[in-house]
């Protein structure tokens, strides 16, 4: 089979596809012939090492020193192809999705993962490619605005960076838990926007919409608490889905400020959370939007779109083996 594997910290340059032994599944194992995997902001941050600044030591000492010594792919969607000894929950050909998650080892063609773990049945309202991109960013959206900010029907919502993987979702995901949501958007994705569910686009290049805001969904942390801070309403919430270690900090020592809360951190990546993500999309509240699909071949392309932080909906690459 053929596998990608990263060399060293660096470009997409550094992200080669090698051939390897097909693996067979343990007891309590399933083996997956993968059909789609995404490629997303974290695959590329991983393999370039660029995250936001303070957190690269972190990252280092996560996942390697010199290079990154996981393999990539966080998420895949395929069918099962064998099963392990003892596996009963799971049936061979049988269409399913999940995670490799931060370990990785999904931007393959054949994966082994527990049937006990991150894998769920992928339903016919999805098709490979939608269980592919399915997770990235609805999980990050559904924690962020129902568990951490505690999004309420009628309040009023933004989506700074409403298109890509989490902004994408979190539109959605607010729209169907009854909030107003206004968007910003570069102009080219206006019309995505207002697609996924937005009430209104306005293109971040202008300026933010004036506000006020019960919750602010900051997907690259272009606002910031300074930014922010003047569009929160009364008891507002901030989510800085992306935040340097200063801004990580702060939000942990100082979460309350003037009645209003910033939010920062990770979202979890657990079976509960997958299946109340795919509750959304059965009540009719969350698919993923698609953007650039490749084939597995153009991994190092999908890679320098991914790290352009503007592609629009989520980037999947397909075997066709
Ligand atoms: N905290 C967590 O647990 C968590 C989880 C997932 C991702 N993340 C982080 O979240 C970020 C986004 O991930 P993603 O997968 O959604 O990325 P993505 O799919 O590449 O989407 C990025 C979005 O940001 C918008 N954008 C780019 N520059 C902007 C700016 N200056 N102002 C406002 N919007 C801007 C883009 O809009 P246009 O295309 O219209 O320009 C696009 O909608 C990444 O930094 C990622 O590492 C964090």
């Amino acid at each position: 089979m053929k596998i990608a594997s990263y060399s060293a910290y660096g470009g997409p340059e550094t992200i080669a596809i090698t051939d390897a032994p097909i693996p067979r599944p343990a007891a309590g194992e399933v083996l997956i012939r993968v059909r789609a995997a995404p490629v997303t902001a974290g695959d590329a941050r991983m393999r370039s090492g660029k995250v936001p600044r303070g957190l690269g030591l972190m990252l280092r000492l996560a996942i390697g020193l010199r290079r990154p010594r996981v393999a990539p792919g966080w998420a895949f969607a395929g069918e099962v192809a064998a099963l392990g000894q003892g596996v009963t929950t799971f049936t061979p050909g049988q269409r399913v999705f999940g995670l490799t998650g931060f370990k990785g080892g999904s931007h393959r063609e054949f994966l082994v993962i527990k049937a006990a773990g991150p894998l769920l049945p992928l339903p016919e309202t999805l098709t490979f490619e939608e269980g592919a991109a399915f997770f990235f960013g609805g999980l990050t959206a559904a924690e962020f605005l129902i568990d951490r900010a505690g999004l309420a029907p009628g309040e009023r919502l933004l989506v700074a960076g409403a298109t890509g993987s989490v902004g994408g979702a979190a539109v959605q995901i607010g729209r169907h838990l009854g909030a107003h949501v206004s968007a910003t958007a570069s102009p080219a994705n206006h019309a995505l926007a207002r697609k996924l569910g937005a009430d209104e686009v306005t293109d971040y290049r202008n300026g933010s919409p004036p506000g006020p805001f019960d919750v602010i969904v900051d997907v690259m942390g272009a606002l910031g608490w300074q930014g922010a801070r003047p569009l929160l309403a009364p008891k507002g919430r901030l989510v800085l889905i992306t935040a340097d270690l200063a801004q990580m900090l702060g939000s942990a020592l100082r979460p309350n400020r003037d009645g209003r809360r910033v939010l920062t951190g990770t979202n979890k990546d657990d079976l509960p959370s997958m299946r109340r993500l795919l509750a959304l999309h059965q009540a009719g509240g969350y698919t993923p939007a698609l953007g650039p699909i490749l084939p597995f071949a153009d991994i190092a392309k999908a890679h320098a779109i991914a790290e352009s932080f503007h592609k629009p909906g989520n980037l999947v690459v397909v075997m066709t083996a």
